[in-house]
């Protein structure tokens, strides 16, 4: 029974934020166990690398290009992995915007973007694929929370917020759509290495406090994510309702 309770195979998956990055790791993580996705982001030539990189698995993948905070992406993405797959199994909520500075220095678009593209684009995915799921009798939803969601930082307080309204948008969607065999978790990393955060990497001062902070000693690569992934979009996790994983290194139990 357990060499089955990871796979995947033929199922369908829609990941945002799948252009690079941790969403690119994912989507591939989760054609390693025999998924099909539909990935989602504003660049064309990552998506297709990501598209090729899938393939080259020997999954089908199929790229919708869009911004998350407009309803239409959903749409489209929803369509897409209908029309491709003739159904649809799994949403990973990943994209995602990151800013820093201070509170009274932040414009109010800044702000609202940055809720915009982390939290309400995360419900307006769920809003779109919820009635193909609740057809089907099953599924599974994966939110990208992060560790700043749970602990708050200085300088960081659009994005925290955020990622602890996701956390909280995970519980709640979770313990609505359980009734129905869907389920909901959320992964929340720590420190990864991706373009988003480039800017702790390119500053050796500030990179060794955030090291000196990990119990494990390494910051997580996006491969790191690979089997949490898995686990959650498949069997294995079916009695994990509406909890956040942190994928962190430890650095969220110091
Ligand atoms: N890296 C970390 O250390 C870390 C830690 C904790 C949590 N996270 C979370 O993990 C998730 C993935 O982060 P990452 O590090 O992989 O980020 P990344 O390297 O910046 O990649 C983000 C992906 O999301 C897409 N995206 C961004 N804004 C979008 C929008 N408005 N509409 C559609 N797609 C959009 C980007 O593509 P386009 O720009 O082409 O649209 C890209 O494909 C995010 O939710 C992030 O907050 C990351």
């Amino acid at each position: 029974m357990t060499d089955t309770l990871f796979r995947l195979d033929g199922q369908a998956a829609i990941v945002t934020g799948g252009g690079r990055g941790l969403g690119r790791a994912m989507a591939l993580a989760l054609a390693g166990a025999g998924a099909d996705s539909v990935v989602v982001a504003r660049r064309e030539d990552d998506l297709a690398q990501t598209v090729a990189a899938v393939q080259a698995l020997g999954r089908q993948c199929h790229a919708v290009a869009g911004d998350v905070a407009d309803p239409a992406t959903a749409t489209h993405a929803v369509e897409a992995a209908v029309r491709e797959y003739g159904r649809l199994d799994i949403l990973v909520n990943n994209a995602g915007a990151y800013a820093m500075g201070p509170t009274e220095a932040t414009e109010l678009e800044v702000w609202h973007r940055i809720l915009e593209v982390n939290l309400t684009g995360s419900f307006l995915f769920a809003k779109a694929v919820i009635p193909v799921l609740k057809a089907a009798g099953r599924g599974k939803i994966i939110n990208l929370a992060s560790i700043l969601g749970r602990t708050g930082v200085a300088e960081a307080a659009a994005y925290c917020t955020a990622k602890g309204g996701v956390i909280l948008f995970t519980r709640s969607l979770a313990a609505e759509l359980a009734p129905h065999g869907i389920h909901v978790n959320a992964i929340a990393p720590g420190l990864f290495n991706t373009d988003m955060s480039a800017g702790v990497f390119d500053n050796p001062a500030f990179l060794e406090q955030i090291m000196a902070g990990i119990p494990r000693g390494q910051h997580g690569e996006p491969e790191d994510l690979a089997g949490t992934v898995v686990y959650l979009a498949s069997a294995a996790s079916d009695h994990l309702i509406g909890q956040t994983l942190h994928v962190d290194g430890g650095s969220s139990i110091a």
